[in-house]
């Protein structure tokens, strides 16, 4: 038997997945597959559970993890803030948020982006000295406010490229020299962030934790009186991490606080809040007994991309209460041996062409990093409550044509 379904928004029905309140098939046959479906509701869940077990932080959900205009919407009814990190994620945020509840962090800025968000009076992270020299240019220029607040972003390796190494005397000099040259440059928080997916979640909080006390005590000493921490992002999806984990963390953030009553402490997850509220179906194409048992899907590494670092798990959506019991290969359709979404994975040794496969932790990552490659793009799904509705249409050869200017090369 299939395990256990990750999240109580999916259900088992006589062995087959229901997803809110309809059966998967009730989707697919419309959609056909692949496609993918989000779960408003479970999208609501994870801030809900953040908002009451990590209260010691405010939230900032971060776009790049999902910028589907649905996700933006129920991000912004839930009255927490948004991280965003180029003008098109700082544009779309506009349409659903204030000025005051964006962030933006993006490593340099040029020139139009930086105006924007000055313009908006959105939370800017300097993450380089680029943008110290741009800030100092619009100064020079007269186009920033008599006290412009600004974030610094402090690496949190050496080796980083993102954000001031506040443990390098070089960086240190030069930074100083930076501040100085300004009037309006009124630094009044810090900004750290390293990796997507941290596996020692609270060591990483430790860490980013000190290096913000360590930065909160140099720039104090240079007269800089820091009011904000954002300590940035990382958390695994919602179901990989148990209530404990969240309790540890808001109890550093809670200590934290005691020590610095006067400093608001903030968080960037994405992953965690959209993770496991998007769930990929994909039909399986055939299953080829070579060496190994493959089982090839019409969804690969292009809709599922290695690069998202997601926790995806597998099971057969019309399969859920026969045994898991023989090894298989789940691969995609790409003319290309990289083509692999898991090795060894326990499936029903009845899985068979025309079941459907679930891949549960896709909405994190994925639609953001869609390939078309040599396929076409597929639809999206809302689920909410007792309603679905395709939100974005599958593509189609004439849809992918109508992304260029039509030119006269077709066949006549
Ligand atoms: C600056 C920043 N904040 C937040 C995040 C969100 O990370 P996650 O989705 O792992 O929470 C990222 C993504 O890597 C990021 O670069």
């Amino acid at each position: 038997m299939f395990k256990k379904l990750p999240i109580p928004h999916i259900r088992s029905k006589k062995g087959k997945l229901i997803i809110g309140r309809f059966f998967y098939s009730e989707i697919t046959d419309i959609t056909g597959t692949p496609v993918l479906v989000m779960i408003g509701s479970r999208i609501r869940y994870n801030i809900n559970r953040l908002k009451n077990m990590v209260n010691g932080a405010k939230i900032f959900y971060s776009c790049k993890a999902n910028s589907i205009p649905h996700v933006l919407k129920v991000i912004s009814d839930e009255k927490i803030g948004i991280e965003v990190v180029s003008l098109f994620e700082l544009e779309l945020a506009l349409k659903y948020f204030n000025g005051d509840r964006i962030i933006l962090t993006s490593p340099i800025k040029q020139k139009e982006l930086l105006e924007k968000a000055i313009k908006s009076k959105i939370k800017t992270v300097a993450s380089t000295f680029s943008d110290l020299e741009l800030l100092l240019t619009y100064e020079e220029a007269g186009l920033l406010s008599a006290q412009t607040d600004i974030l610094l972003r402090i690496a949190t390796s050496k080796t980083s490229h993102l954000g001031f190494n506040l443990n390098d005397d070089m960086i240190q000099n030069k930074l100083m020299k930076y501040l100085q040259m300004s009037d309006s440059i009124n630094i009044i928080g810090i900004h750290l962030h390293s990796a997507t997916q941290i596996h020692s979640l609270i060591d990483e909080f430790k860490m980013r934790l000190n290096k913000a006390i360590n930065a909160i005590d140099f720039l104090s000493a240079a007269g800089v009186n820091i009011k904000f921490v954002d300590l940035g992002g990382g958390l695994p999806e919602s179901m990989e991490v148990p209530d404990e984990l969240l309790s540890t963390l808001n109890d550093l953030f809670i200590k934290f606080k005691d020590n610095y009553p006067n400093i608001e402490l903030a968080i960037e997850p994405g992953r965690f809040i959209v993770g496991d509220a998007g769930i990929l179906l994909a039909s399986v194409l055939g299953i080829e007994d070579v060496n190994e048992k493959i089982v090839f899907l019409d969804a690969g590494i292009n809709v599922l991309p290695k690069f998202s670092g997601g926790k995806t798990h597998f099971a057969i959506a019309n399969k859920l209460n026969v045994r898991y019991d023989s090894k298989m290969t789940i691969r995609g359709n790409l003319p290309t041996e990289i083509d692999i979404l898991k090795k060894n994975y326990f499936l029903p040794s009845t899985t068979q062409k025309g079941d459907i496969m679930v891949a549960f932790n896709a909405g994190a990552y994925t639609f953001p990093l869609w390939q078309r490659f040599c396929t076409l793009l597929p639809p999206i799904v809302w689920v909410y409550d007792d309603k679905w509705e395709i939100i974005k249409e599958k593509e189609s050869t004439e849809s992918y044509l109508n992304l260029f200017i039509r030119d006269n090369h077709e066949r006549s």
